[in-house]
């Protein structure tokens, strides 16, 4: 994987609310494959932002590939509800539930692509036995709840941790990293193993998307 282009998952949580429909467009001209959607629920986190009615809303106006972030309490009450919304990613924090596995089982029977995310205390023995079963793991590298907070510097060791714990489980499971991404660091957190990076504000207050896009992958690539 790691020889691949990186994949840039914008956050909407940056973008102008008031234009979902024309943003979710701009990103799909200007040649971006995904959307990542923050869910939060003001329990889990401390904010509150959109569930499925709104995501369902957005799939009628993209093809994007809806990466749904779920900072919701016991996420397992609503997998069947964003997987009818039209999401094509669910992941679900290992926090936030009593019963991991039992909630990626449901999202990858339900045909979507199940995601474990893991908040920056919070260490990588909560997926090791899971990874086979994973599609991608989100580190996250910022306390989860906001846009716009600062890189916490450990997180990149503990991506190298778990770029390592997947090549020796020998299996294909994708490293994302969301918070605080931005074109001083990113290089050095696709280095470190990760694979698709979350960017709303680094992102969003740069438009043209098509070049902040470029820029982000050249920049990745060490161009
Ligand atoms: C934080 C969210 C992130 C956030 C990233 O809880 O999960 O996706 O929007 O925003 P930036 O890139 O501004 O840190
Ligand atoms: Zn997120």
């Amino acid at each position: 994987m790691a020889a691949n282009e990186t994949i840039i998952s914008p956050s909407l949580l940056s973008c102008d609310f008031s234009r979902l429909a024309n943003e979710l467009k701009a990103l799909e001209e200007a040649g971006l494959k995904w959307a990542h959607l923050d869910v939060m629920d003001g329990m889990f986190v401390p904010n509150i932002t959109f569930g499925p009615p709104v995501i369902k809303s957005m799939r009628k106006e993209c093809n994007l590939f809806f990466d749904c972030h779920l900072m919701i309490e016991q996420p397992e009450r609503y997998i069947q509800e964003f997987v009818d919304a039209g999401a094509d990613l669910i992941c679900v924090h290992a926090e936030a539930t009593n019963h991991l596995e039992r909630v990626v089982s449901a999202i990858a029977d339900a045909g979507v692509k199940p995601a474990v995310s893991l908040n920056p205390a919070t260490p990588l023995e909560e997926v090791r036995y899971l990874l086979p079963q994973l599609y991608m793991v989100l580190i996250m590298s910022v306390n989860p709840g906001f846009g716009g907070q600062k890189y916490i510097p450990f997180c990149t060791e503990k991506i190298s941790e778990l770029k390592q714990m997947i090549n020796d489980s020998k299996a294909e499971t994708l490293i994302q990293v969301d918070g605080g991404v931005t074109m001083d660091n990113c290089r050095e957190l696709v280095e470190a193993g990760a694979d698709v990076l979350v960017s709303g504000s680094a992102f969003f207050k740069f438009p043209p998307y098509a070049e902040r896009h470029k820029k982000f992958i050249e920049t990745c690539a060490g161009k």
